[in-house]
């Protein structure tokens, strides 16, 4: 899941922009769609760390925010490739391990 908004990738309010288009552009390059399925989606709740990304499987959530460049999600990607092949096993890319958070329990009883 990937937020795009009120505050994550909001120009206006000076936030880096979120990579959208080229993100469903690798989902399919990638044929992403029937194994990791890609959802932009409104507020996650977490707007203090922007650009926030969700990364929800069966068995957990990982929280990723402060996202700021097309490496960031390239990074994402690369995850979602190899969540695709190899399940629960696969790794979280370097870029993304400084990233991971953990919400304040009120947001995650929102999802
Ligand atoms: S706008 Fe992304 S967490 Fe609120």
């Amino acid at each position: 899941m990937v937020c795009s908004g009120c505050c994550c990738g909001n120009l206006d309010k000076g936030h880096d922009d979120v990579p959208v288009d080229e993100l469903m552009e690798a989902w399919n390059k990638n044929n992403l769609q029937g194994s990791v399925e890609l959802t932009i989606s409104g507020c996650l709740g977490p707007c203090s760390m922007r650009n926030v990304v969700l990364l929800k499987t069966d068995q957990s959530l990982i929280w990723l925010g402060g996202l700021s460049s097309d490496s960031h999600y390239d990074a994402v990607v690369e995850w979602a490739v190899d969540f695709s092949q190899r399940g629960n096993g696969c790794e979280m890319p370097d870029i993304l391990n400084s990233h991971i958070f953990t919400p304040n329990k009120s947001v995650e009883t929102r999802l």
